[in-house]
């Protein structure tokens, strides 16, 4: 079995409507939507209508979903009482991951609803803020039903209303991140709904999926690794070195793209926008140097600037944390989960691929194994070995 096998390459797990990822053409669509256009034309609740109702909606903002989100956002008790008990040292993103398995509690059950959905993309962000502010210390900022979802997120993490340009940049990465095919953390949500589990469950699958760096949890070492490079004529020997140990270059390479990501594309012109001068410079510096050393080293491969370069600049510019970067990526994506969790059960069937087996067979127990015996009826339980 090659490596292509093993990482499921190519292989084709079902149908879907939602997301367009043109792989050799860098594009990517939803439901026929040129990613460009969407950021162009719709905020954060847009993008969501369009993902999970099939089309756009008739004006952007749709008013009736911005208010239904917001009114969602409130977190029952039970669940403040999780989050409010999570260590504040814990990293973000598992602290997400343990806010969000609060809000099933037994309440959410199969099959996914809109309605379940909609819960699940307006408390994820409630969920993350409240624990943000736990993590620094500060008492939590309940949700504010007047504002949009992107804007009531920054200001509940902050604590004041945040400006428009921050809010911009923010939303701009929310669309361009919503949803993309078949990536790990949505076909991990998948597996678990064919099950027949409920959509909770299946989310915290995708925030464990999207935690890890080949994912979802590499823009903050891309900042790691600008820091690390420091200033723009260090890039090509540290780039040259870190080839050479055959490290990985966070925010390069990806599965599907084997041209340039348009996420990338996008993401670089919004950071051309709200970084500062320098900082977009030297990033854009390193891009370069890291694509023609890529270039260098590994010229059998086809290795671009993924989404995650620029995400990290733009989440930066927009004030966030580092820490706060991957549980970011899982709010945003909570829009595509939603929509391929509907889309799962509206024609499921169990997931369960095969497994080549090349283990023994046939294997036996020597006699110094006693043979275990079912205990008589009654009776305590018998001690375990000194
Ligand atoms: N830097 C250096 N070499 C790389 C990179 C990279 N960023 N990406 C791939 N390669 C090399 C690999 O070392 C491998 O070499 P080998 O054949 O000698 O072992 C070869 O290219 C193929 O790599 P695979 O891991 O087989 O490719 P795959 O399609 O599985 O990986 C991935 C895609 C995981 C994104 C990879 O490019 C990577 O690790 N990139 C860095 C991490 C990153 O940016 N992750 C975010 C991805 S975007 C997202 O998920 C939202």
């Amino acid at each position: 079995m090659d490596a292509r096998q093993r990482g499921l390459e190519d292989v084709v797990v079902g149908r879907s409507t939602i997301s367009w990822v043109g792989g050799e053409t860098g594009e990517l669509a939803y439901r026929g939507y040129p990613i460009a256009e969407v950021v162009r034309h719709l905020g954060y609740e847009g993008t969501l209508f369009l993902l999970v109702r099939g089309r756009p909606p008739e004006r952007d903002p749709p008013a009736g979903l911005v208010r239904d989100l917001a009114r969602r956002r409130a977190l029952p008790e039970a669940v403040r009482s999780v989050v409010d008990a999570i260590d504040p040292a814990t990293p973000p993103m598992d602290a997400l991951r343990t806010g969000l398995s609060a809000l099933g509690a037994g309440k959410v059950t199969y099959p996914p609803t809109e309605e379940q959905g909609l819960d699940l993309v307006a408390r994820a962000a409630t969920v993350l803020s409240r624990f943000a502010r736990r993590r620094q210390g500060r008492a939590p900022v309940e949700p504010d039903a007047g504002l949009g979802h992107v804007a009531d997120l920054l200001r509940m993490i902050e604590g004041r209303p945040v400006e428009a340009r921050r809010v911009w940049a923010l939303e701009c990465y929310f669309d361009i991140v919503a949803d993309h095919g078949m990536n790990a953390s949505t076909f991990a949500l998948r597996v678990v709904l064919s099950t027949n589990s409920d959509l909770i469950s299946a989310a915290t699958a995708g925030v464990g999926a999207l935690k890890g760096p080949l994912h979802g949890g590499a823009p903050e070492r891309v900042l790691d690794m600008l820091d690390a490079i420091g200033t723009p004529e260090n890039a090509e020997g540290w780039i040259r070195d870190a080839l050479a140990r055959k490290e990985r270059l966070m925010g390069f390479g990806h599965r599907a793209y084997k041209v340039q990501d348009p996420r990338a594309e996008l993401l670089r012109e919004i950071a051309r926008g709200v970084a500062s001068p320098e900082r977009f410079r030297f990033a854009q510096h390193v891009e370069e140097v890291a694509l023609s050393e890529l270039r260098r080293a590994r010229p059998d491969q086809r290795l671009y600037t993924n989404v995650e370069f620029y995400a990290g600049i733009v989440l930066e510019a927009a004030g966030l944390p580092r820490e706060l970067f991957p549980p970011m990526f899982a709010v945003a994506r909570t829009a595509g989960w939603t929509a391929h969790a509907l889309e799962q059960a509206a024609n499921n069937r169990l997931i369960r691929p095969d497994v080549d087996y090349q283990g023994p067979r046939g294997s036996t127990f020597p006699p110094s194994y006693a043979l275990r015996q079912p205990p008589p009826t009654s009776g305590p339980v018998p001690p375990g070995p000194a």
